[in-house]
């Protein structure tokens, strides 16, 4: 029997323009911090420079998570992957500026780099962080947690990993317990339907000040592969 198709979300819509500067960045900075992605496996110990410990970040937005991990973490490789060419563009200036040598950005749905660039027990964390909720009915099969890519994050994370998450939408916040709790290769670390405290070493990114400004809750997930 032919196995059954990977169910790929198309999880964004790719919006806004690029400003000058941020197009400028890129032209001037992707041969240092951007990852051509052209659907083969990504060999992080060269695009890196060096085999240290690896967090990818899906969807990082602004990049504001990204280059504050980063800047606090020497020691640690970020691989970026996002879709949206002005956040690309504004990581890039800013990594140059603050001359971070530990951080990498790839420009592309993300499933289909885990799925096909990264080597199986090859990272020690993935962040989701503020994912868009596709709050419709109707658009629901378009968010990002759904069990295929879930299976595929499981896939490349090493056996030591985590997988960390935070939404401001409820009813997604209940999705992805439902989708994460269910998958057998990963245990819930705040138990069976839990969240966990806000993690303080989780800068607040313009996502969670609008959801806070909506008055809506923020939760965090985090889940670890079962031993
Ligand atoms: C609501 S924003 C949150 C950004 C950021 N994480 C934050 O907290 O500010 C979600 C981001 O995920 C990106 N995204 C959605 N699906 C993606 C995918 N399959 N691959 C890469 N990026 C994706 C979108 O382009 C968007 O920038």
């Amino acid at each position: 029997m032919e196995p059954s198709p990977l169910v790929r979300p198309r999880s964004f819509v790719v919006r806004g323009r690029k400003t000058e500067a941020q197009q400028r960045a890129i032209d001037e900075h992707w041969a240092e911090f951007g990852v051509d992605f052209d659907g083969a496996r990504l060999d992080l110990d060269t695009i890196f420079g060096r085999s240290a410990p690896r967090v990818v970040e899906i969807g990082f937005g602004n990049g504001e998570n990204l280059l504050a991990l980063a800047a606090r973490h020497p020691e640690r490789d970020f691989l970026g992957v996002e879709v949206h060419g002005a956040g690309v563009g504004r990581v890039l200036a800013a990594a140059h500026e603050q001359g971070l040598t530990n951080v990498r950005v790839v420009r592309h749905d993300a499933v289909e780099v885990f799925e096909h660039g990264l080597a199986a027990d090859s990272v020690d964390e993935v962040l989701i962080f503020f994912p868009d909720p596709w709050p419709k009915a109707r658009h629901h099969r378009r968010r990002l947690v759904q069990p295929d890519v879930v299976r595929l994050l499981v896939g490349a994370l090493k056996p030591t990993g985590v997988l960390r998450l935070a939404t401001d939408w409820e009813p997604y916040a209940e999705h992805m317990i439902d989708v994460l709790d269910a998958e057998p290769a990963l245990v819930n670390v705040a138990g069976p339907g839990g969240f966990i405290p806000r993690p303080d070493e989780r800068p607040v990114t313009k996502f969670e000040r609008r959801g806070e400004r909506l008055g809506h809750a923020i939760f965090d997930l985090e889940y670890r592969p079962r031993g």
